[in-house]
């Protein structure tokens, strides 16, 4: 097949998915700002470019992971409770209905399957919980804020840099994974990056090599058909 620029772009979006096991290959730092520079070139309501992209790696990542792993064991463990973290905004419903909760536990069991968890593994699908705040081992974390004032076109600014830099990401051999789970815990990563109380956390992302040999890779959840979410009026 002849790669046209049409037909580059479908590629990477059809071969984007969501990576959950990195190997522990570096990210060059130069390859990191051109993909974050691309990627600014998303489009944001009048043009306010609502963003702010922290870069976590070294030290600062590791004290986020522990801090974070700590906080969530703990109320795995029963010692604090679920509502002493909560996010700045809410991302999923407080209370689940159809057709999302199905496609949600599809979602969720089809990981689990991949990795022969079944249901009564709770401490095993607890540890692949936190594998997210291990950034799922990537050498590179990210991090995307807003000015709290801002409202629901911010986050759709945000959606749309995000997916500029997976796709880049992926053009280049880089895989990614976007992580609203960070959110539950911006009391803990807010001050760690040095974050203005006018800032909110709306996302955080792994960036890095996928480590192929990982089973949990080679889960791909499927699509709704054409005709169940496309409406064609005349
Ligand atoms: C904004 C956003 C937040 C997400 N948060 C998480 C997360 O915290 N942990 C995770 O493992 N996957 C997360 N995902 C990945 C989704 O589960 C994934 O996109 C979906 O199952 C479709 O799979 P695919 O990305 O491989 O195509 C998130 C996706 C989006 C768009």
């Amino acid at each position: 097949m002849e790669l046209t620029a049409n037909n580059l772009v479908e590629a990477v979006i059809l071969n984007r998915h969501s990576v959950r096991a990195f190997t522990d290959q570096t990210v060059d730092p130069e390859i990191i700002q051109d993909l974050l520079r691309k990627a600014s070139y998303a489009p944001s309501g009048t043009n306010t470019q609502p963003w702010k992209v922290y870069v976590v790696q070294g030290n600062s990542k590791l004290r986020i992971s522990q801090q974070v792993i700590a906080a969530a064991d703990s109320i795995y463990s029963g010692q604090c409770s679920r509502s002493e973290f909560s996010a700045p905004y809410l991302y999923y419903p407080e209370q689940w209905f159809e057709p999302y909760m199905s496609r949600r536990r599809e979602n969720g069991w089809g990981m689990y399957a991949v990795l022969g968890i079944s249901k009564q593994q709770r401490e095993e699908m607890h540890q692949q919980q936190l594998r997210n705040f291990k950034f799922f081992d990537a050498p590179v974390g990210l991090f995307f804020t807003t000015h709290r004032q801002l409202e629901a076109g911010a986050k759709m600014a945000i959606a749309m840099l995000m997916q500029n830099i997976m796709l880049l990401a992926k053009a280049q051999g880089l895989d990614t994974c976007p992580q609203a789970s960070w959110n539950d815990y911006h009391k803990i990563i807010m001050p760690i990056l040095g974050a203005t109380d006018d800032e909110q956390l709306v996302c955080g992302m792994s960036l890095g090599y996928a480590d192929m040999n990982e089973k949990i890779n080679s889960f791909h959840p499927s699509r709704l058909s054409l005709e169940e979410f496309a409406v064609f009026l005349q």
